[in-house]
């Protein structure tokens, strides 16, 4: 028996949902330290021309590949375009799903273990970082506690993916967005009002350009694809549920200005906070856990804010994850008309053992290498580096050259008739940005990555 395919029971809940989606690990762990690693607010200034340019034209097509074909991305290809090639690709896209799914949820699963290190006021005795980046290191080389909280975050995840598109993604959305919104706002207000914290807005507002080189810009693109869920179909499956009257441009639009604004007052949050303590910014990946326990020890009310910062992250995370758990989801329910609840189970469950490596390689698999990477390290890099920006080509090139613009402007205009009317040079300009700037800038992406794997493969031979 096949289910009726569900839509989005309103416009607002799309924009959530795939706002929960683009939010996550990637706006309130990695922007804010990469953003401290590459010269600040030049970092930033580019990154936003990066979404701008890039970012936000191939979402619309991203989306609109899915409103279109009102599948999950393997069917959606084969809907458009009948060959195998393309097909190909939204298969691509169901395998990053597996693979980000995998280690994500294993992040995941530190920052749900930390809103109970939060709560239990364990991290209170540290007073410097490395106390708090030994205590980091001790719990994730405890296979029990790395394990247990992925499972759990995993378990999580699939509970919302099983109660289904409306009910269950659509509905967690509507609740944990504005919860989400409402603890960032009350962290951004802690960090500015703590005294000292002018030197962190300096921080992120003054341009350093001297570290800035073609590298950055690359890292940039990188980190627009990674936080705006493209590339790999997630937009495309949230799409798939949305009804042709409703505007795409405007949806997208108002996903990228909210993604990219979480992603500001999240790096606002941390560095005036890092810097009212007087901590290093320059911390790397390590910055949340390393060095905002120790933050939260030296501040005010810090007790109550880490605890909600470590519930902010893992909120985050979970409506990232649960639309990478639907995207393998739809494939099985719309093309190999498995049931959601069955699929959502094995799935999910295959995931977690997809990832159990991933979190062996903090303990007992920390030796294991590939490409001179460790397991978890090493699908990030397959997924982020190459997976996510091959995917974006391959969709701009497909809106572009393949699926016939005709076709492409006529199913863009249901919903969006007024910006048709009125605005016909923005529909000029977004041609040009996804038929010639997108694939000729991701494509330097890719050579990019490709050029650190030659790198890797030397040092590996
Ligand atoms: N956008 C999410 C984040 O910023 C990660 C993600 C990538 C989710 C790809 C879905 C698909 O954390």
């Amino acid at each position: 028996m096949t289910e009726q395919r569900e839509q989005w029971g309103s416009k607002i809940g799309f924009i959530l949902a795939a706002a929960g989606s683009a939010i996550g690990l990637g706006n309130i762990w990695k922007f804010p330290y990469i953003v401290g690693q590459n010269g600040g607010a030049a970092f930033i200034i580019i990154y936003l021309i990066c979404t701008a340019v890039i970012g936000l034209p191939v979402l619309i097509g991203e989306i609109l590949i899915g409103r279109t074909t009102q599948r999950n991305p393997v069917g959606a290809f084969k809907q458009l375009s009948k060959t195998k090639f393309w097909a190909a690709v939204g298969s691509m896209g169901i395998l990053a799903g597996f693979i980000i799914l995998s280690y994500y949820a294993v992040v995941a699963g530190w920052a749900l273990g930390y809103i109970f290190e939060a709560f239990t006021g364990n991290f209170f005795d540290f007073s410097e970082p490395t106390q708090a980046g030994d205590h980091f290191g001790l719990l994730t080389g405890n296979v029990y506690w790395i394990i247990g909280f992925f499972a759990l975050f995993m378990i999580l995840t699939m509970g919302v993916v099983f109660a289904g598109v409306q009910k269950g993604i659509e509905r967690g959305s509507k609740v944990l967005m504005p919860i989400l919104f409402l603890l960032l706002i009350i962290l951004m207000i802690r960090g500015i009002t703590l005294p000292g914290s002018e030197v962190g807005i300096s921080f992120i507002l003054k341009p350093d350009w001297s570290v800035v080189n073609a590298q950055t810009v690359l890292l940039a693109l990188g980190q627009a694809f990674f936080t705006l869920s493209m590339g790999m179909g997630a937009m495309l499956t949230y799409g798939s549920y949305m009804s042709k009257k409703d505007s795409i441009p405007s949806s997208a639009l108002q996903i990228t200005v909210l993604d990219t604004s979480i992603a500001l007052i999240a790096g606002i949050a941390i560095f005036t906070s890092v810097f009212a303590t007087g901590l290093d910014p320059n911390a790397g990946p390590g910055l949340i856990f390393h060095t905002l326990p120790v933050v939260f020890t030296k501040m005010p009310g810090g007790f109550i804010f880490s605890i909600f910062f470590f519930i902010l992250l893992t909120i985050a995370a979970i409506t990232s994850a649960i639309s990478l758990l639907e995207v393998i989801t739809a494939y099985f329910v719309d093309e190999r008309k498995w049931r959601r609840h069955k699929a959502v189970i094995i799935f999910g469950t295959i995931v977690f053992l997809i990832g159990i490596p991933s979190a062996l390689s903090f303990n007992l698999m920390s030796d294991f290498h590939l490409f001179n990477l460790n397991f978890f390290d090493f699908m990030d890099f397959i997924a982020s580096n190459i997976l996510l920006p091959l995917g974006g080509l391959l969709m701009s090139i497909f809106i572009g050259y393949i699926w016939g613009m005709d076709k492409v402007l006529k199913e863009l205009k249901f919903g969006a008739e007024k910006l048709f009317d009125r605005y016909p040079l923005l529909v000029k300009f977004w041609q040009v940005f996804i038929k010639y700037f997108a694939p000729v800038f991701i494509f330097l992406v890719l050579l990019q990555s490709t050029g650190i794997l030659d790198t890797l493969i030397s040092i590996f031979e």
